[in-house]
């Protein structure tokens, strides 16, 4: 089968990593086509200039090369429908169409649709003008919790302290500080307690769990500094427990996939649910309509089953024949390296020389890299994944940062205290 995988992060090559393995290319010598992809991605696939923003373009792509199953990693293609209008030619496409996918396009539709479902998450209200939401403050408690309704590239949530902060965040959102995507502002109760992810596939019924992670969101060393798409993750995470992944699928992700099919919107693809485990029991941050970069690249150094299959299970509705999504028992980590400047004013075009570090077995997933001739350069913020195996999160981040010293990057850094929560737990 030929194979159309969408997106070029760290992300994307973790799953090209795994699908090129995968039976569906394997058994009959598919083609394996990547748009845009990166050069880690070439490894595996050939990269093709599509415009994915033009659905048109993209079916034309699928019916020139007989695509049998396309693959999108990130948010955007998803949110803006690209699968209604690949299904509606017949092609199948692993991510949710555009209703759906509103569980990471609107805040406030997912807030709502937990409070139809009874799922447990923060209280919240949905305010559509500066001045609803001035009045509906009233009714919460510092520190504030303010969220921009649409995508805003995960810098559309911000906490404040005092009741004036937050009133000046509120005037910057309606006053369109995150463009479209704040025009209308959710504001929720604030949730303590320690954050992890949750992840399942699912054709629209079936749901099959692949794996639970924890990330790093902040740019620097005990979580601190602004906001970024993730410095790096590891999986396992065994503070969410086996009793703990039991009561989120049935208090949490099967009501989710059962209210969308009822309602008439059936979410395909994955899941990724953000978790808060508060004192009540973990109760749903958020949900993303893609998998996690880059928690993906630690689920995909520790899956076997076949990543291609299931992802086609889930496109066509079948996933209901599997039984699990066997993940090995070791723990995976990754290392983010990003380019000095990350997340504000990355530099471009720092040399990278990978040397010796896939050498003990860990893998060097690319992000933003190019190639300069013959060289690899840094083209983005987040530019390398560094992800090693090992019997836990210490043994795993030895291994990783044993490759991250074999890399010479020199307008690049990155976090040295990935996996920080779990070395604590793990320490006798
Ligand atoms: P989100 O983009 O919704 O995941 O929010 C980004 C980050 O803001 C989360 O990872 C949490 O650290 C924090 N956050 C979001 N909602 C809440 C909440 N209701 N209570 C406490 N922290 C929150
Ligand atoms: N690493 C966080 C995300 O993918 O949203």
């Amino acid at each position: 089968m030929n194979i159309l995988l969408i997106g070029s992060g760290g992300r994307e090559h973790a799953l090209a990593w795994k699908l090129a393995e995968s039976r569906l290319l394997t058994s009959d010598g598919g083609n394996f086509y990547a748009a845009p992809g990166n050069p880690g991605i070439a490894d595996h696939a050939l990269c093709v200039t599509l415009d994915t923003s033009d659905h048109a373009a993209v079916i034309a792509f699928c019916q020139e090369k007989t695509i049998g199953l396309v693959v999108v990693g990130p948010e955007v293609p998803l949110v803006a429908g690209l699968g209604d209008d690949l299904r509606a030619e017949g092609i199948a496409m692993f991510g949710p169409g555009k209703a759906a996918a509103q569980l990471e396009g609107s805040k406030g539709f997912t807030k709502d649709l937990c409070e139809r479902a009874g799922i447990p998450t923060a209280g919240y209200v949905r305010a559509r003008s500066f001045e609803e939401a001035r009045d509906a403050l009233a009714n919460f408690k510092p520190p504030f919790v303010l969220k921009a309704d649409g995508l805003a590239a995960g810098k559309g949530v911000v906490i404040s302290e005092t009741r004036e902060a937050a009133l000046v965040t509120l005037r910057d959102m309606f006053g369109g500080r995150f463009g479209q995507a704040g025009a209308e502002v959710v504001i929720e109760e604030f949730m303590e307690g320690e954050e992890v992810s949750f992840f399942a596939l699912t054709d629209g019924t079936a749901i099959l769990p692949i794996g639970t992670a924890q990330d790093h969101k902040r740019v620097g060393e005990g979580d601190t500094g602004p906001n970024t798409g993730g410095m790096g993750a590891y999986s396992p995470a065994p503070v969410l427990t086996g009793a703990l992944q039991e009561q989120v699928m049935e208090e949490t992700i099967r009501p989710t996939v059962d209210t969308l099919r009822e309602e008439g919107m059936p979410y395909s693809g994955v899941l990724y649910a953000g978790l808060m485990l508060t004192s009540d029991g973990p109760k749903l941050i958020e949900y993303n309509a893609r998998f996690g970069d880059p928690e993906c690249q630690v689920l995909m150094m520790r899956l076997e089953a076949d990543l291609g299959e299931l992802l086609l299970a889930c496109a066509n509705g079948s996933l209901g024949e599997w039984s699990e999504a066997k993940l090995s028992n070791k723990t995976a980590l990754t290392v983010v390296m990003a380019a000095k400047g990350y997340p504000a004013t990355p530099e471009k075009g720092g040399t990278i020389e990978l040397g010796e570090a896939e050498a003990n077995g860990t893998k060097v997933f690319h992000a933003g890299t190019k190639l300069n001739g013959a060289s690899l350069v840094a083209n983005g913020g987040r530019v390398l994944n560094v992800t090693a195996t090992g019997a836990n999160v210490t043994e795993a981040k030895a291994m990783a940062y044993q490759a991250v010293d074999a890399i010479k990057f020199e307008s690049g850094f990155c976090r040295r205290d990935i996996g920080w929560r779990e070395v604590v737990r793990e320490t006798p």
